[in-house]
């Protein structure tokens, strides 16, 4: 190493020069930005690189090509001290509302492809990244810029349509509703267009044009710097950790061979998410990214050597510009490589990972190393012992993260060698979500054949996913070489591959059955692919089966219908426009105020969580004076810290703030470690040392839970009619089950808050994500023992809530205010995504048991339902949700005799919350399980056994409760319509006729949705309205801004009411000071209320300025202000909604629990691969009735982004637990929310017209959450699809199928001729690696 004291590392942050003297290796370029350099725009969602909101451009100048690189970047993955030489743009310097916004950011805002805003910013650095690369792009490059950046609110479909309006080629605009070019119609226009033309979204005529010659230029300095060759070694030191950057080769080796077992650190990508989440620590790293040799590039006759430093994008790109050079025949490796890299992690992370990196990182689920190794690729490594060449094949890979190099060894380059005459490669993988997500299996598969010959002459296959490493089926490729390619060989072939590749059942990752069928279908699919080349090259002469097509991925125009609002509304009257999300341009500029993002306050000190390492035990002791030694560490508190309260009490049942003397869960809060950096409270956290006792018999699944009678009191029951007698009468009676998994909210910011001290009489300034600021000072003053006035809560925003920023967010603060009260000081708590995950829970697992009981015309006169939900260790908010269910469990169907018992499970797995339909979408997909399944016993389409037993007419629910249900049958039938349902069922029908191993599913299901919370006590508002005397207009009102637009929806109603416009009007933030004693902001209700209050403000303020109105009628609004104000006129006011009486009584099992009811239908269409159970929804069409939108454009975003949220609950999103009731998916990269890709690839969404609702402010209903259900829709064409691939096989009528319908259990209840083969292990013989919950 050069120095005791590090050399500085020169860098630039949006054209500002930063040196950076002793920079820490440990500090990484996200916290680097935020907390150093306050740009906040760059936001932390997950820290692992699986998320996007971090994205960055990061620039280089390249001395060799005298360019200038650009890539995106995942900025919590990059070490500052990578940084040397690079320019880096946040995306404050992309544009601002100060300067001028950039069209990206424009076209996404006013795309309305941002509601809570908190994954714009990286967006929007995606897309920049992108345009300043390509200015000339197409569709496919949007997806694939933006494959890495998740939104959990948007649905994505609006930020994808505000982006291709960067796309030059001419796209149709064919809505294709009717199924033909012929009903195009043009989604552009203004909202004040023609009453002829359909109202649009947005105008697309209207937005700024993209000028590149106003980027940022690159800093001149840095080619300087770049240019002067530098053969110094650099080194960059903390007290703890060395970051050596060698610049020649022989530094390099020399380096390495002292300090074998430092890490060489190029993308970051493996180390980085190591030392993170799994807590490795290096005292050094080398960086080998000045080591020119690492670079190059050479080619030779036989094949081509890449510098193993290369980026994955690189290398992409370098052999997608060889391909045309070369005839095919000797490009199949190429291909196949460049086709697996196109699926390796997101752009983000292929701009940084090395293919050396990706090749030592050895990982088991390597994409690249088993088409590699059958392409018999090899490595030339270095040393101080010298050069040697190595090929890569099934003695390198010696294990998980093993390879068997030298550790000193440094991998130099990598061969790719050509193929010849009579050779295939080809590469298949499948993971949990098409794109961003690690491979459940991947595989490379080469052949070759002597010349004119169907006679194997050699043959390679490896496989990533079925062991520790990535493994060689050697004894299958023996079994087949030397014999010819046809159908007997494979059937062999088939057996010795599964003798060969045995997973044992419990092995790491679960899915075994899965992943050995998968091995088995990708050489099936080989034999097609291979068969095929045979046939077109004449080899064989008969016919070939054909050939499977990958899934369709074009994503086409989408059609969103709404209502002119009427023609004599005033054009200053917002409500009912599509009106852009108030602070949809300050989220994608990155200047929206996020609670993490408030700066840092005098003497603040972070908070980070102790959690329980055992779902059941005593605690013996627990020791934190480990933790106290590290410098900087301040305090530990403990429940002994409490003043006050120390627990939250609900029906009953105490939940601990902090546990006492016992744990039960796994992430159970039992104390926090208080210090002056976010890095030293996390360090101080890992240091406390907790001892346990175990408990006998945890209780993890609903088996146990039953078996041991854990249950939270009471268990419910609602009945009409007389079930029991009516079973007697029926002419047939079915029994069913269904399990429906949980679901985590994963909203993209974390739980955050700030609570401050004042400094007198116990004030405290609490700044808060949380969907109810009233609870929250609620529970601060409880556990503080103080009254409620000194304490003050503030909402500015919140980066997404879903039902997830209620009870655990107010115990969270109630902790932080024990830490902020015993020091006396500042305390901040931003969680993890893994603590966040980990601690907060989420969605309730149901099991759904069913008898029905109906004749054979399909009418069903009997139900009875059984509901177990998993509560978890604490109530929370279980009984209310099993009660939602019982609730709403009649849907749309008028079933005469129903029994629904309800009853919430508790457990020792982390306690289940409210989360978006509160338990009405898995309470509804059982019911509408039971209505598939007496139509497939009935033999009859499932949509007319659901007609049959539909509501109509004026119609009373199960608990006494009138309504009239015309609106949802004119959805129904308006969406069979808009869907052209009957000609698509058929066209599925032809296609599954025409296609063996696809299948196409269509389904059509509907929604009747109570809105409100059926509670008398949370069915009121407030709000607060002041008028300044420059006639500017300040809402408060008691609605938390969590992207679904409440602000924005507020500000409509304050114009209507004022005749002013909205530009007059500002709404800074929700607080307890200015409007108290709020509801929550759930059960699609907040508009509703929250809009009845500002109404009734805004009028009583309009009222008071009429004398000055009419003195002066021609205005202006400030000439009417300034005179009240003379007159010593109050010019503020508060307005108050006090809703309708509500109750329920559970005795009688009659109730009056709602006011209207929001209803839905949605038609959805998937295409199947049975092989991999892979799926695509082709097409969705949602046709809702939500009275008069208030605002068609934030009505549209929420009904599309809880469709895809549901279709990620219904489809893919899956919780893992360790048999010790650990969670395993505590991030993005085990956990898989929907992403671009698994946009419907049509999405259409139609507004019923003419529907009016007396119940809600200006005849509007509440839309936040019916539609998660309708996600469902698409669990049921999966359902329908594989009863297709089923009946191929023979196996006809009822089948199960769980929720979510992952690839797995799709795959599996194809069940497909490879399915079959595999062996199942018996249940109860072997200890899985996952619960089975
Ligand atoms: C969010 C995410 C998604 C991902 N998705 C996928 C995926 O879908 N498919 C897939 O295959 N991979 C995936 N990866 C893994 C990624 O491809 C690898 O982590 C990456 O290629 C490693 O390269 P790196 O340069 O970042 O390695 P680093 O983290 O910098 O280093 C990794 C290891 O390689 C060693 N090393 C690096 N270069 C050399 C060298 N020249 N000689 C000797 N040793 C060396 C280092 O010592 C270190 O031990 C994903 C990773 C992330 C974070
Ligand atoms: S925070 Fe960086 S990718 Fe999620
Ligand atoms: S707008 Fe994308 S996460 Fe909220």
């Amino acid at each position: 190493m050069s120095s005791s004291k590090g050399d500085n590392v020169c860098f630039f942050i949006n054209g500002k020069k930063v040196i950076e003297e002793n920079a820490d290796p440990e500090t990484n370029l996200l916290s680097f930005l935020r907390q150093r350099m306050r740009l906040t725009g760059t936001k932390y969602g997950c820290g692992g690189g699986g998320c996007g909101a971090c994205t960055v451009m990061v620039s280089r100048y390249l001395p060799t090509t005298k360019t200038i690189a650009h890539h995106s970047a995942n900025a919590c993955l990059l070490p500052l001290c990578q940084l040397h030489g690079a320019a880096i743009t946040t995306v404050e310097s992309v544009g601002s509302t100060k300067t001028r916004i950039h069209p990206v950011q424009e076209r996404i805002a006013k795309a309305h492809g941002s509601q809570c805003g908190f994954c714009t910013p990286g967006m929007v650095m995606s897309m920049y990244t992108l345009l300043r690369n390509k200015p000339q792009i197409c569709l496919d490059d949007i997806t694939q810029a933006l494959a890495g950046n998740l939104c959990r609110c948007t649905g994505y479909r609006p930020i994808i349509d505000g982006c291709r309006t960067f796309c030059q080629e001419q796209e149709s605009n064919c809505c294709q509703v009717n199924g033909s070019a012929t009903c195009c119609r043009d989604l552009e226009g203004t909202p004040e267009e023609p009453e002829d033309e359909a109202p649009k979204l947005f105008n697309k005529e209207e937005f700024l044009p993209l000028d590149p010659t106003q980027e940022l230029i690159f800093p001149p300095e840095l080619i300087l710097m770049s240019e002067a060759s530098n053969p110094q070694l650099l080194t960059f030191r903390s007290e703890r950790m060395s970051w050596v950057s060698p610049a020649t080769l022989d530094q390099l080796v020399e380096l390495k061979s002292r300090n074998p077992k430092a890490p060489l650190v190029v993308g970051n990508t493996n180390v980085g998410p190591d030392v993170k989440f799994k807590g490795v620590f290096h005292p050094l790293v080398i960086s080998p990214t000045r080591v020119p040799e690492l670079f190059q590039f050479s080619q030779t006759p036989d094949g081509v050597w890449v510098g193993a430093g290369n980026s994955l994008a690189q290398l992409q790109a370098l052999l997608e510009k060889l391909l045309p050079q070369f005839p095919q025949e000797k490009t199949e490796l190429i291909r196949a490589l460049i086709q697996q890299l196109g699926n390796v992690g997101s752009q983000q992370i292929r701009n940084v990972a090395s293919l050396g990196g990706n090749i030592m990182s050895a990982y088991p689920n390597s994409d690249l190393n088993p088409v590699l190794a059958a392409g018999k690729s090899r490595v030339s490594v270095i040393s101080d012992g010298g050069r040697r060449e190595v090929p890569l094949n099934q003695d390198f890979f010696v294990g998980f993260g093993k390879t068997s190099l030298k550790p000193e060894e440094i991998l130099l380059s990598v061969f790719i060698p050509f193929t010849t005459k009579g050779e295939l490669v080809r590469a298949f993988r499948h993971a949990p979500r098409k794109e961003s997500a690690f491979a459940t299996v991947a595989a490379g598969m080469r052949v070759l054949f002597s010349e004119g010959s169907a006679v194997v002459q050699d043959m390679s296959v490896y496989f990533g996913g079925v062991g520790p490493a990535t493994v060689a089926a050697a004894k299958t490729c023996s079994a087949i070489v030397s014999k010819p390619w046809c159908e007997e060989t494979l059937s062999q072939a088939y057996q010795v591959l599964l003798e060969e590749l045995v997973l044992p059942p419990s092995a790491p990752g679960a899915k075994v059955e899965f992943r050995r069928s998968l091995t088995l279908s990708f050489l099936f699919k080989f034999h097609l692919e291979v068969l095929h080349q045979l046939r077109e090259t004449n080899v064989v002469t008969h016919d070939v089966p054909a050939r499977i097509e990958p899934l369709p991925r074009e994503i086409h125009p989408s059609l969103q219908e709404f209502q002119h609002v009427p023609q004599d509304q005033s054009h200053q009257d917002p409500v009912g426009r599509p009106i852009m999300h108030r602070s949809a341009i300050s989220h994608a500029t990155g200047e929206a105020v996020y609670c993490d993002d408030m700066p840092k306050v005098d003497g603040e000190l972070f908070l980070a969580l102790v959690t329980s390492s055992r779902a059941h035990a005593k605690i013996t002791g627990v020791d934190f004076s480990q933790a106290l030694q590290i410098p900087g560490v301040v305090d530990v508190i403990t429940v002994a810290d409490i003043p006050g309260k120390k627990v939250r009490s609900q029906f009953g049942y105490d939940e601990e703030l902090l546990a006492e003397n016992e744990v039960s869960c796994v992430g159970q809060m039992i104390c926090a470690v208080v210090a002056e950096s976010r890095a030293l409270a996390k360090r101080g956290a890992r240091a406390v040392r907790v001892d346990y006792e175990d408990l006998p018999d945890p209780v993890f699944t609903f088996e146990e839970a039953m078996g041991r009678s854990s249950f939270f009191e009471p268990r419910r029951v609602l009945e009409r009619g007389d079930v029991t007698e009516a079973f007697k009468t029926v002419d047939r009676v079915h029994s069913g089950e269904l399990r429906l998994g949980g679901q985590e909210h994963f909203y993209m910011e974390t739980q955050s808050m700030l609570v401050v001290p004042v400094g007198e009489e116990r004030e405290l300034n609490v700044y808060i994500s949380s969907q109810w600021p009233t609870l929250v000072q609620e529970v601060v003053a409880e556990t503080l023992d103080i009254p409620s006035n000194r304490v003050t809560c503030h909402v500015k925003r919140i980066g997404g809530a879903f039902g997830g920023k209620v009870t655990k967010t107010s115990i969270l603060a109630g902790i932080t205010s024990v830490a902020a009260w015993k020091t006396n000081r500042a305390v901040r708590c931003v969680l993890d995504r893994g603590d966040d995950m980990l601690i907060t829970g989420g969605r309730h697992p149901l099991l759904g048991k069913y008898k029905v009981g109906f004749m054979n015309d399909g009418r069903i006169l009997a139900a009875d339902l059984q509901y177990y939900i998993l509560g978890g260790n604490t109530l929370d908010d279980s009984l209310m949700v099993m009660e939602k269910m019982l609730i709403s469990m009649d849907n749309v169907y008028n079933i005469p005799n129903l029994r629904g018992r309800g009853t919430a499970c508790r457990t020792n797995l982390p306690s289940n919350t409210a989360f978006r339909g509160f338990g009405v979408p898995q309470a509804l997909t059982v019911v509408e399980s039971m209505l598939d399944d007496v139509a497939t016993l009935l033999g009859r389409p499932t949509y007319e056994v659901q007609e049959m037993n539909f509501y109509r007419g004026p119609s009373t629910t199960h608990y006494g409760l009138e309504f009239s249900p015309d609106t949802l049958l004119r959805c129904w039938e308006d969406c069979k319509v808009k869907s052209d349902y009957a000609a698509r069922r058929q066209a599925a029908l032809h296609f599954n006729q025409q296609n063996r191993w696809k299948k196409r599913g269509v389904a059509i299901t509907p929604i009747k949705y109570g809105v409100g919370y059926g509670i008398s006590v949370l069915s009121q508002a407030a709000a607060l309205v002041n008028i300044y005397k420059d006639g500017s207009v300040l809402v408060t009102h008691g609605g938390a801004e969590m992207g679904q637009g409440v602000h924005t929806k507020m500000q409509q109603v304050a114009s209507r009411e004022l005749h002013i416009p909205a530009s007059k009007i500002y709404i800074s933030e929700s607080s307890t000071g200015a409007v108290p004693n709020n509801s929550l902001s759930a059960a699609s209700f907040g508009t509703d209320s929250n809009g009845m209050a500002v109404q009734n403000a805004c009028q009583i303020l309009y009222q008071r300025l009429e004398p000055f109105r009419q003195k002066n009628p021609k205005g202006p609004w400030e000439s009417w202000v300034g005179a009240a104000f003379f007159q010593r006129v109050n010019l503020s006011a508060s307005g108050f909604y006090r809703g309708p009486d509500l109750n329920m009584d559970w005795e009688k099992k009659k109730g009056k629990l709602y006011t209207y009811f929001t209803f839905g239908v949605c038609c959805s269409e998937v295409e199947l691969d049975c092989l991999t159970g892979e799926y695509r929804t082709v097409r969705a069409d949602l046709v809702v009735d939500i009275g008069k939108s208030l605002n068609p454009s934030v009505d549209i975003g929420q009904i599309e982004g809880a469709f895809m949220q549901g279709m990620g609950l219904f489809t893919m999103e899956e919780l893992k637990y360790s048999p010790l009731g650990l969670l395993y998916t505590r991030g993005p990269s085990q956990y898989k929310i929907p992403a671009v890709c698994d946009v419907p690839l049509r999405f259409n969404v139609y507004l019923l017209p003419d529907s009016e609702n007396p119940h809600a402010i200006y005849s509007s209903k509440g839309i936040g959450e019916p539609t998660v259900f309708l996600g469902s829709s698409v669990f049921f064409a999966i359902k329908d699809a594989v009863a297709a691939a089923r009946s191929e096989s023979g196996a006809l009528g009822l089948f199960s199928l769980n929720s979510p319908a992952t690839p797995e259990r799709a795959c599996l209840a194809c069940s497909s001729p490879f399915t079959k083969m595999v062996p199942v292990s018996e249940p109860g013989s072997f200890q899985p690696w996952a619960l089975n919950i």
